[in-house]
């Protein structure tokens, strides 16, 4: 086993560690002593990683003088709102958390956002640990302490930002997610690459078949090191720009919007084509790929960034677009999204690779244009 990567979210006085490794949820007790963490806490899991980690980090607890509790939720969005969070509140209670009890949450972004949300609300606010087993969880959602749930209305529509802890991402959860949550991970990835890394998409486009394959390569002995190492490598560098994003503009003013990159019309497909149909992370692959697109219509980027992309989409089994999706509804999605400013869409584009433009205006008849051509 490789030693685990430390990397800080820097956030003063609030900087926490960002640990990666493989067998790191044996450390999550000896981890949450070091934060100075004490007395009881409730690990909250879903209905799939309760069976598969829950033992080990409530054992880990234990060993390291904790009182653990397990609640265990229902998988899946739906989970994500107000009469789940109540059960959680009612879990906190029942097993007499006060204010210094902590919260562990132990499994994809919909277990994180939540649990950190109880977290941030309890009590006014207590202590969490982020311990991600999703691609997307490790990337993205256990990074920069944004917590929240969801109203009938809408997505996200409550939430507070409340950084955790600690975040203990254990590279070994990866063999066990199905690899159509994986592959929707390696979206948010190659994201990273395109706003912020030109070196590090090479690195992607280098290593393609590798990381394509590496959930099941983590199960095969011959090459479980190598293949926690490259993982170890690619988790890392996402946490890293992420976590330096977040340090510069922590509630969402200016930079981290670059974040938002090929999510403009990523949420368009996900709201029009109904929750659940695309991943999050398949429609912002196909959001991206408009952005990239748009980007070398602008002459921003060259042409050959566009190709670079279908080949990374399609090495990585990813959409290039969105079958049974149509434009206007995609476009009238987009217009009732948040993140829109007086009906005006605006985009975040790159140019050169590596460099994101955030509030870029497209003219209205290339939307459609570009949208048409995704599916040549
Ligand atoms: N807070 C943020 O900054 C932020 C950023 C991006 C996304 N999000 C949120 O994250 C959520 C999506 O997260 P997600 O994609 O992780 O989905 P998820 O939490 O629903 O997990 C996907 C599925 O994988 C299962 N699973 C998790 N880990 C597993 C493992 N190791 N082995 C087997 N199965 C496993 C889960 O039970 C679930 O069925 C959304 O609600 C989104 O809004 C938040
Ligand atoms: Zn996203």
């Amino acid at each position: 086993m490789s030693a685990p990567c430390e990397i800080w979210g820097e956030l003063d006085p609030r900087s926490y560690p960002i640990r990666i490794g493989a067998g790191l949820l044996e450390l999550v007790g000896t981890c949450c002593a070091e934060r100075g963490l004490c007395g009881r806490c409730l690990v909250v899991a879903d209905e799939n990683t309760a069976p598969l980690f829950a033992a080990t980090v409530l054992h880990s607890l234990e060993r390291a003088g904790f009182s653990p509790a397990l609640k265990t939720l229902p998988a899946g969005e739906e989970t994500k709102g107000l009469a789940t969070l109540v059960e959680l509140y009612d879990a906190l209670l029942a097993h007499g958390m006060d204010r210094k009890s902590f919260v562990v949450a132990l499994g994809g972004g919909v277990v994180g956002d939540l649990a950190g949300y109880a977290a941030a609300t309890f009590l006014r606010g207590i202590s969490f640990v982020q311990v991600p087993t999703t691609l997307l969880a490790m990337v993205d959602s256990s990074v920069g302490g944004k917590t929240g749930i969801n109203l009938p209305q809408g997505k996200n529509l409550v939430g507070a930002f409340h950084q955790p802890q600690a975040v203990l991402i254990d590279l070994a959860a990866l063999g066990s997610l199905p690899p159509r949550e994986y592959r929707a991970g390696l979206a948010e990835v190659i994201k990273y690459g395109l706003i912020c890394d030109a070196g590090f998409l090479d690195w992607l486009d280098r290593e393609l078949e590798r990381v394509d394959r590496a959930p099941q390569d983590l199960n095969d002995s011959a090459r479980r090191d190598s293949t926690q190492q490259l993982l170890s490598a690619m988790v890392a560098r996402c946490c890293e720009i992420k976590a330096e994003v977040v340090g510069r503009d922590e509630c969402e003013g200016g930079l981290r919007a670059i974040l938002n990159f090929g999510h403009t019309v990523g949420h368009g497909i996900e709201n029009s084509a109904g929750y659940g149909v695309y991943l999050h992370g398949e429609a912002v692959a196909v959001g991206m790929r408009f952005a990239v697109r748009a980007a070398v219509r602008s002459g921003l980027l060259p042409e050959s960034e566009s190709e670079r992309i279908d080949r990374l989409l399609r090495g990585l089994h990813l959409p290039l677009h969105a079958p049974g999706c149509d434009w206007d509804s995609v476009r009238r999605a987009m217009t009732a999204d948040k993140k829109t400013v007086g009906g005006m869409l605006k985009f975040v584009l790159i140019g050169p690779a590596g460099c994101a433009r955030t509030g870029c205006e497209l003219p209205e008849a290339w939307l459609e244009e570009l949208w048409h051509g995704l599916g040549e």
